[in-house]
């Protein structure tokens, strides 16, 4: 379809300014930063890991989020159509975006389920037997069948989230449940940090260590930036194409950026103190806040720490919800826009592909399935989309911008045609088009190198190939 049409039909746009706000921070805030932030940081070293990240948003995140609300509004399009319209040799950067989209989908209703479970498992009694909350994660994630239930049930609800349209669906949820999120997370801090021996957690996450950091740690510590903040792959591109052109823009980012990053530091200290005060491991991976949080509401006892968890579990699955929505999103008006098909269509098409990739993520864990270079599906999407495509994904939005889009033409989208200023416009250009295409590059290669080490280098390396090979098909797509 030539795209070119598909601008002037009337585009949904969203309801309001505070419901863009949210919808954007629903979009950031998700398992990312409270299932993954804290696990990555506790496995790359605590302190150290965290200023690394805290500096990466600052001067990388923050910059690729305004790029990317940018060239979505000034295009009016979603991921492949603002590059295809203004070059068709770049389709391929949100073709790529598309498929990471696809990609990060094949395991995030995955973890998704699992917090859905969590609120079953929480009103049927896990908190009673506190001392084996830790086991009984290990059993039911390497179960074949109950997660793939849940995953189910998880991706129903996506599905119908998405198929009601951009502001009926996504804003409403994203209005009344972020909140409540928020709330309930300083009260489980609270609680956390409460109990006897938990400053020892407070250190281990605000005093950085640089003994533990090595090239490896970087790039995660860059992938968890882009990652948490929704970035690499248009999603924030296909928001910024549904916003109305009087918004401001950087205040917009800013808002949104600093949201995401207090939500991750604030599952941090939720989950550290609590950690060391349990004489748990901080580098417990992947199951440390279905684990932690329980025992810490176990701990609390009563009705109160009962329904405390239910809400976290309940507010959990919700801030996943309006994460996966954007992706599920990128994919759907991709296929809209794109493909000429019809939203209904589109989302049934999406959610097929998403949930094969899901159905082997989920059993991988419990060591079923095909694994490739002996790592599973689980563990591949999240390697390929987390440490290579978004990290490349945004490496490439930032030289679209700055080295094929105007500059003047950028100035005037940001400063809504002169009518806001923005001062600091020819910071954000310069790292834009020199500092962070050359920081992401150098980030990513040293990351891949360390990667060998660990056997995750030939993965990431294929990653590159697919991208390579993306680059080339480019005129196909
Ligand atoms: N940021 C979300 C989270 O932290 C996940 C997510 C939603 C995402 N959309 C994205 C990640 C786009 C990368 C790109 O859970």
């Amino acid at each position: 379809m030539d795209t070119n049409t598909t601008t002037t039909k009337t585009r949904d746009t969203w309801g309001s300014k505070l419901g863009f706000v949210l919808a954007a921070a629903g979009s950031a805030v998700g398992l990312g930063n409270i299932w993954k932030f804290p696990y990555t940081a506790g496995e790359g070293g605590g302190g150290a890991f965290v200023l690394i990240y805290l500096l990466f948003v600052v001067f990388i995140g923050f910059s690729v989020m305004l790029t990317e609300f940018a060239i979505g509004r000034k295009t009016g399009l979603s991921a492949v159509g603002s590059f295809k319209s203004t070059d068709r040799r770049w389709s391929f950067v949100g073709v790529m975006g598309v498929l990471s989209g696809l990609l990060i989908m094949g395991f995030y209703p995955v973890v998704g389920g699992w917090a859905l479970a969590y609120v079953q498992k929480v009103a049927t009694g896990l908190l009673s037997t506190p001392e084996s909350i830790g086991d009984s994660f290990g059993a039911f994630i390497s179960n074949p069948i109950q997660p793939l239930i849940w995953m189910g049930i998880y991706m129903v609800l996506n599905i119908l989230v998405v198929a009601k349209g951009i502001s009926g669906g996504i804003e409403k949820a994203g209005k009344i449940l972020m909140p409540l999120l928020f709330a309930i997370l300083i009260t489980v801090a609270i609680k956390g940090l409460t109990l006897p021996g938990a400053s020892a957690g407070l250190e281990f996450l605000f005093k950085p260590d640089f003994s533990k950091v090595d090239s490896s740690v970087v790039l995660s510590a860059l992938g968890q930036a882009f990652f948490s903040l929704s970035l690499g792959m248009g999603c924030m591109i296909t928001y910024g194409s549904y916003l109305k052109k009087k918004e401001n823009l950087v205040q917009t980012t800013a808002m949104v950026t600093a949201m995401d990053t207090g939500v991750a530091i604030l599952a941090g200290v939720a989950m550290f103190p609590a950690m060391f005060a349990f004489g748990m491991a901080p580098s417990a991976g992947p199951g440390l806040v279905f684990v932690v949080v329980p025992q810490l509401f176990a701990e609390m006892g009563g009705m109160i720490g009962l329904l405390l968890a239910l809400l976290f579990f309940i507010g959990l699955s919700v801030a996943a919800l309006t994460s996966s929505v954007s992706l599920l999103e990128v994919v759907v008006s991709y296929l809209i826009d794109e493909k000429g098909m019809r939203r209904p269509a589109a989302v049934i098409l999406a959610s097929i592909v998403m949930a094969t990739l899901c159905i082997f993520s989920s059993l991988s864990l419990g060591g079923v399935g095909p694994t490739l270079f002996d790592t599973g599906a689980f563990d591949i999407f999240d390697l390929l989309t987390d440490k290579i495509f978004l990290a490349v994904g945004g490496m490439l939005i930032c030289i679209f911008a700055g080295w094929r889009l105007n500059r003047e033409d950028l100035k005037k989208e940001l400063t809504n045609d002169g009518e806001i200023s923005f001062p600091l416009f020819g910071l954000w250009y310069g790292l834009v088009k020199y500092v962070i295409p050359f920081a992401v590059a150098i980030v990513a290669f040293s990351g891949i190198k360390a990667g060998f080490d660990s056997g995750k280098g030939e993965i990431m390396l294929m990653g590159i190939a697919i991208i390579a090979f993306a680059g080339l098909l480019s005129k196909k797509l």
